[in-house]
């Protein structure tokens, strides 16, 4: 990060710096997750020749974002960059060390064995698929860091279990009244646009016990009409 001229906030220093191999990050909006996250997969790309890196995103348009960050972070470093953008959006070096940053909706994400790196960003918003789908992937890798980072989405998520079952995982709690670019004033008046519960989610790292999204996304499967009907107390008008 600083090569590319940003210091770096305490959080995101300690993060860049662990040598923990499983690392999980629930964070506020904006504090950096991203940028943090681009900083992590060109450091190791640089630092380790040949290295394999991986980022899923839950979009495209998110593994697009992370690529322009990602080659940002290269570029400022004057690393000789060869861009492959193809369906998996990737970034080679001359040593042969790789960044890839592949949307969860690519089924490519499957393919890949012993990586050095795999980072899942807004992995709250992940599939579960994808989040089963990574441990095959480390198997054969045992020196392999992950690094799972998001805003909170849910208590019912697989990423909610992980931050709370914990065990094996340094934690990074960030909230944004951690973070010296967002001010006491926007912070007040998103809670007054977004209602306490949301806010809470998106800038105070609370996991919601009921989730709007995903009971928008997954509506009951039965009416009650239908639950009346199969426990046979609904009355036909006919
Ligand atoms: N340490 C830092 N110093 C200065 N600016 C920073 C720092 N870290 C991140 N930023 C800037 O803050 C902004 C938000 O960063 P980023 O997009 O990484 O946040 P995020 O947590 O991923 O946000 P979102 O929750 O919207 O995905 C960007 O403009 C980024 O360049
Ligand atoms: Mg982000």
């Amino acid at each position: 990060m600083e090569l590319a001229g940003v210091t770096p906030d305490p959080w995101q220093r300690q993060l860049l710096r662990s040598t923990a191999r499983r690392r999980i990050v629930v964070g506020s909006r904006q504090i950096g997750k991203s940028e943090t996250a681009a900083a992590l997969l060109s450091h190791r790309a640089l630092y380790r020749p040949g290295s394999l890196n991986l980022v899923l995103s839950p979009a495209l348009r998110q593994s697009a974002e992370l690529h322009r960050k990602v080659l940002a972070t290269l570029r400022a470093s004057g690393a000789p960059v060869d861009v492959r953008s193809e369906t998996v959006l990737s970034v080679e070096l001359a040593t042969g060390s790789r960044v890839l940053c592949i949307p969860s909706t690519e089924a490519k994400f499957r393919g890949f064995s012993a990586p050095d790196l795999v980072v899942l960003e807004e992995a709250a918003a992940l599939p579960l698929s994808a989040w089963q789908a990574v441990s095959p992937m480390l198997a054969a890798a045992p020196d392999a860091d992950l690094v799972l980072i998001s805003t909170p989405r849910g208590r019912r998520s697989w990423f909610a279990d992980v931050w709370f079952d914990g065990a094996g995982w340094e934690q990074y709690l960030v909230p944004a009244t951690d973070c010296p670019r967002i001010s006491a004033d926007f912070l007040a008046s998103e809670r007054r646009n977004l209602g306490d519960d949301i806010f809470r989610q998106e800038y105070d790292c609370h996991f919601l016990e009921a989730d709007p999204e995903l009971d928008a996304k997954n509506p009951r499967v039965f009416s009650a009409d239908a639950v009346d009907r199969l426990l046979g107390s609904h009355v036909d008008p006919l």
